[in-house]
């Protein structure tokens, strides 16, 4: 985790772009560490974060966050979103991004898939207009059969569960 300080410095250099082939490998690395395994399972689908569209944060030559994403019709799936530097406005650089590509792809709503214990990312989409639509109770449990790296202790000591589904309406932003 990198901290820049409370101050905006570090986020007016911090730039958002694509993610480029030469990120994939780094990408992959990170959803080992952060999801137990190379993948990520969705519903009834498996994803590989780093062979999907997606988008990068970087400062100078650090790489601050990495946010995936996979469209089906109307619907696009935020399928990771990683931010190494919390609370300095690395995730909503990400998610601007995914939404504003989602919008331009004809997608009227967003989806993503949360662990209880993850708090901060409960926050995180609340606040941002994610409203909660499921919840699977005990649906790590089948996760567990595909990862069985996937931590049963997980953010705050909280035992790792159930899953949670947010969903956005996607709406145009007026000028
Ligand atoms: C959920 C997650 C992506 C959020 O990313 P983040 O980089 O912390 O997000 P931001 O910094 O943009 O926003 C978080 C809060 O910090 C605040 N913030 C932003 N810049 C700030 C700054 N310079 N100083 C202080 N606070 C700041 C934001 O206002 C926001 O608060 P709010 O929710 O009350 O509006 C991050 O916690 C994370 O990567 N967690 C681990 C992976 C994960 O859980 N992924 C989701 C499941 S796939």
């Amino acid at each position: 985790m990198i901290f820049f300080g409370p101050t905006n410095a570090g986020k007016l250099r911090m730039k958002v772009s694509l993610l480029s082939d030469d990120d994939r490998t780094w990408v992959k690395e990170r959803t080992e560490l952060l999801f137990g395994g190379e993948f990520v399972v969705s519903g009834n689908e498996v994803h590989d974060p780093h062979k999907l569209p997606g988008f990068i944060v970087t400062l100078g030559r650090e790489r601050l966050g990495v946010a995936t994403y996979h469209v089906v019709g109307e619907e696009c799936e935020l399928v990771s979103i990683d931010s190494l530097s919390q609370f300095c406005g690395v995730g909503s650089m990400l998610l601007e991004k995914v939404e504003e590509t989602a919008l331009s792809l004809g997608c009227t709503r967003m989806m993503t898939i949360v662990p209880n214990d993850n708090l901060d990312a409960h926050r995180f989409f609340q606040r941002r207009g994610f409203v909660l639509k499921r919840v699977r109770i005990g649906g790590m449990t089948k996760i567990r059969l595909l990862k069985p790296n996937v931590p049963r202790e997980g953010y705050y000591g909280i035992p790792v569960r159930d899953e949670f589904d947010f969903e956005k309406t996607l709406e145009a932003k007026s000028e």
